[in-house]
């Protein structure tokens, strides 16, 4: 028997960055909004705990104690004194060290689905506090749609969605360490104030009227010049998406995903045409949002 779980990626529309916190964390206003590519976690009972991957990235995901999803499954596996004995096998189509959540995803499916497995029945709240401590983003790709996190960005406040978004991601030649573009945030904050991150009002407002338009007015991204001093040649693509009719274009998270919103399909197919031809970028793909957080599979 196996359990196969689908989780979303995500797009922050605003990440407000706060200053270094003694723990090294910041604090952060962070308005997820999880999008329609997913990657699929399949749990398996096995001898010992065993992860394999497949898809495009498969190469650089690791394989080790050190995937999120191997994680999760050790984590609620000595919350239940059970061993973590199974396969988990991720098929991947969320970009790796892309700035869109794929470790989280992972993460967040493993948990799920082994608690599905093993019918070790943690609440809802338990499964929320262990995301917690897998990381920040992991929270939120359990739960998906669209929240606003505080804290490390892992407290969700759930925030309605009243329409569908259209979004086009570019994925870069290679990955960007989310550590690092904090580090930069840093380096490049030195010596000025940094306000407290704050949810902006007209975005909660635009996520809520499913309008692109004012969506695409406030949204936001303090990581982004951090992302663009270590990898300037995302400005390029940034450029390109705009050029070809996108609403607004920006970094995904700590990026080197940039995303793109578009006010239709049809732009978006024309955004993603473009995006292809300009040679700025490896892949492109075109996803619609709110996509649902980690979801069983039927068997
Ligand atoms: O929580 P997570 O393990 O995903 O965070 C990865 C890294 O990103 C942290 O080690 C830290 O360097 C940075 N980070 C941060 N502030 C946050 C979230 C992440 O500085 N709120």
């Amino acid at each position: 028997m196996s359990v196969t779980v689908r989780v979303p990626a995500k797009v922050n529309v605003q990440l407000a960055v706060g200053a270094a916190r003694p723990d090294g964390f910041h604090d952060l206003a962070n308005v997820f909004l999880a999008v329609g590519l997913y990657d699929e976690v399949t749990v398996t009972p096995a001898d010992e705990l065993r992860v394999t991957c497949e898809g495009p990235d498969a190469a650089q995901v690791p394989l080790d104690g050190t995937n999120l999803a191997a994680r999760a499954a050790v984590a609620l596996a000595e919350r239940r004194g059970v061993e973590p004995a199974v396969h988990i096998h991720i098929a991947k189509d969320i970009p790796v060290a892309g700035g869109m959540a794929g470790g989280s995803a992972d993460g967040a499916g493993a948990l799920l689905a082994c608690n599905t497995l093993w019918g070790a029945g943690a609440s809802r709240a338990e499964l929320l506090a262990i995301c917690a401590d897998l990381g920040s983003d992991v929270p939120f790709s359990l739960v998906g749609g669209a929240a606003l996190g505080v804290g490390r960005g892992e407290r969700l406040t759930a925030l309605e969605v009243g329409g569908t978004f259209h979004w086009v991601f570019a994925m870069a030649e290679r990955g960007l360490s989310t550590p690092a573009v904090f580090r930069e945030f840093d380096r490049l904050a030195e010596g000025r104030a940094i306000p407290e991150p704050v949810a902006s009002p007209d975005l909660i407002d635009a996520l809520a009227k499913g309008d692109p338009d004012a969506l695409a007015a406030a949204v936001s991204n303090d990581l982004q010049p951090a992302a663009l001093s270590l990898f300037p040649e995302l400005a390029d693509t940034l450029a390109v998406g705009r050029g070809a009719g996108a609403l607004t274009a920006l970094v995904s998270g700590s990026g080197p995903t940039t995303a793109f919103l578009a006010r239709d399909p049809e732009s978006a197919s024309k955004i993603a045409e473009a995006l292809e031809a300009s040679g700025t970028c490896r892949t492109v793909r075109t996803a619609a949002a709110p996509a649902p957080g980690a979801t069983v599979l039927p068997a």
